[in-house]
């Protein structure tokens, strides 16, 4: 309700400005005190909007706040405008004042938004969008390591974030910033040369199998192999310098990596442009010559840093961002230094991001509070630009642990969205046997698909992400709860009341409500587009997840006290509208948390 929500915030603060006119120009309280503090209802009893500013307001103009609710209510009163939308306004408590919308109004509104695809949600234009580049950094794995838990986290609320800012308008740039230079190549590409020479000179792949066995395997030599160490170190150099050959092994074990990673990224739907670490490597020299002519950078132990301001290590001394190693490597926040600048300078030279976003674990916190410091005293930062770290918490199994395997390894991506999809497809065979159905393999094949990803995406994305979440196929599978299972379900119910009713809804019918469940869908599915905007703002999708699941409940309230198949005209197809409105919100709002919807299940 953000247009009607805008409105009475001006119309209220005018009521405050007129009524109020004397004491003001008396007191010579500057405007912006004046704010009416107008907010939504805090229960439905209530109306739909409160303003507390009469409290506040008393201590400035020495009333009491009920006279002063009194003033700013005659105001209100006066104002066809206002009386147009709601009405009269109710004053509650030591000065609140309650406000309740019309029903004609919210009548108004919900056909709007019936007949709006965006259902109500503001949508930037063409061209303050292109000024709007937003950048999402999420998933980015690392090559020929382990795509974790900690990455599936990363990925799913890095798309449900980019689908939400892409569908308000925003142009929206998916990075993936895999981590695919770095030391750990040296021992790659000296493995690689060992066991299989011919990858390098034979113009076909070679197939290096589960890289992930092969990482470990070279790790092994390193740790116990002094002659494999330094070759690793020559490796290294001879990579960073452009070799041929070291360049071609590199490729072979980036391009391995990248098609492991590619399933899972189709099995979840998952839009990515990759753009790994080396892409930054040409602007590394110029990171540490930049901060030293800016006098950013210390030497310290043969090392080149940046101490912080106002971050101290557990001795109280400042703590320092490595820029450049004393072996003359760059770092991680070196690559990342790099990156914000790229990404916030205007094209041709960058990416002209006006926002960028970062989804990783919590652990990686105080890198980021580093980077962002250190680029902020560098003034890399623009000031209408912002840089945003975005965290989550540790993935647990049900016994409060990092998740792992029974035999106690790392659980691979693959395997727990394969497990998913069986146990959702094990689950929907027993309940087609239980109520008798016969599905074709087509269809048990497609639903138990849909259901077991949704289930594993809605059930980190339901979560505060800041939390730790314990991982429970059980729990996340379940028809009963806030769960994906049950929103899917909800909305087959849904689209079985529309299929149904196809020909009975009526274009031209007068819509009308008199029912109070009716009056409360209304509201729920007007909320819509504060939600969308409330994501957009915090960056938290569980709001989104909680208001589907809320909505949900409310229709099913509906539709088991209001009849709507049986009703005669015009409430049917007022009630058919409804149900219209519902599912589509329902299927928008898994959409934009990247989940797939389906008609029957
Ligand atoms: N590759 C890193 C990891 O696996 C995540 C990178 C996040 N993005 C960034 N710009 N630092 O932990």
């Amino acid at each position: 309700m953000q247009r009607i929500y805008q409105l009475l915030s001006i119309q209220v603060q005018q009521a405050i400005e007129v009524a109020f006119r004397e004491e003001i120009l008396a007191t010579n309280i500057s405007k912006n005190l004046l704010n009416p503090q107008i907010m939504p209802a805090s229960k439905p009893e209530f109306g739909d909007f409160q303003v507390n500013g009469a409290l506040s307001l008393a201590k400035l103009i020495k009333k009491s706040p009920r006279q002063i609710a009194d003033n700013i209510v005659n105001q209100l009163n006066r104002n066809s405008k206002f009386k147009e939308v709601c009405l009269p306004p109710v004053i509650a408590g030591p000065g609140f004042i309650n406000i309740t919308l019309k029903e004609e109004y919210l009548i108004t509104e919900i056909i709007h938004r019936a007949q709006d695809e965006k259902l109500g949600v503001p949508i930037l234009q063409e061209e303050s969008s292109k000024s709007n580049r937003v950048i999402v950094d999420f998933s980015s794995p690392n090559i020929a390591k382990e795509m974790h838990v900690g990455h599936l986290r990363s990925t799913i609320i890095g798309d449900s974030i980019a689908r939400i800012l892409e569908f308000r308008g925003y142009s929206v740039l998916r990075l993936n910033h895999v981590g695919d230079w770095g030391t750990q190549f040296g021992m790659l590409i000296t493995h690689l040369k060992n066991v299989a020479p011919e990858a390098l000179t034979t113009a076909n792949k070679v197939d290096l199998g589960d890289l992930v066995a092969f990482y470990r395997q070279a790790k092994q030599c390193f740790d116990i192999d002094k002659n494999f160490k330094s070759s690793s170190r020559q490796e290294v150099v001879k990579l960073q310098q452009g070799n041929e050959k070291s360049i071609k092994a590199w490729n072979l074990l980036c391009s391995q990596s990248r098609k492991e990673f590619q399933k899972i990224y189709d099995l979840l739907d998952i839009k990515l442009e990759e753009r790994g670490e080396s892409f930054y490597n040409p602007f590394l020299e110029s990171v540490v010559t930049d901060l030293e002519k800016l006098g950013l950078l210390v030497t310290d132990q043969g090392a080149q840093c940046v101490f912080l301001e106002g971050i101290t290590g557990k001795d109280n001394n400042p703590l320092p961002v490595i820029i450049k190693k004393s072996d003359g490597g760059f770092n991680y926040s070196t690559t990342d230094l790099a990156a914000i600048r790229y990404r916030l300078s205007p094209p041709p030279k960058g990416d002209g991001a006006c926002r960028v976003i970062y989804v990783t674990d919590a652990g990686q916190a105080n890198h980021f509070l580093g980077v962002f410091q250190v680029a902020k005293r560098a003034k890399w930062i623009p000031n209408n630009c912002h840089v945003e770290h975005v965290p989550f918490g540790l993935v647990q199994g049900e016994d409060g642990k990092k998740l792992k395997t029974r035999s106690g390894e790392t659980v691979r991506l693959i395997d727990l969205l394969t497990e998913a999809i069986n146990r959702a497809k094990q689950d929907l065979i027993n309940r087609l046997e239980k109520e008798g159905r016969q599905e074709s393999i087509g269809f048990v094949e497609e639903v138990s698909k849909v259901v077991g990803l949704a289930a594993v995406k809605y059930a980190d994305l339901s979560q505060n992400r800041i939390t730790n979440y314990q991982f429970s196929f059980d729990r996340m599978l379940s028809l009963q709860g806030n769960t994906a299972p049950y929103l899917l379900y909800a909305l087959v119910r849904i689209a079985g009341i529309n299929r149904k009713s196809k020909d009975l809804l009526k274009k031209q019918m007068q819509v009308r409500f008199h029912e109070k469940e009716e009056w409360s869908l209304i509201r729920e599915l007007l909320k819509f587009e504060d939600v969308i905007i409330q994501v957009e703002e915090e960056l938290l999708p569980n709001r989104l997840c909680n208001y589907l699941f809320e909505l949900s409940q409310v229709f099913n309230r509906f539709y088991d006290h209001v009849p709507v198949l049986k009703a005669e005209e015009p409430f049917q197809s007022s009630r058919l509208i409804l149900c219209q409105m519902t599912g589509s919100t329902l299927k928008l709002g898994l959409n934009l948390l990247g989940i797939a919807t389906l008609e029957r299940m």
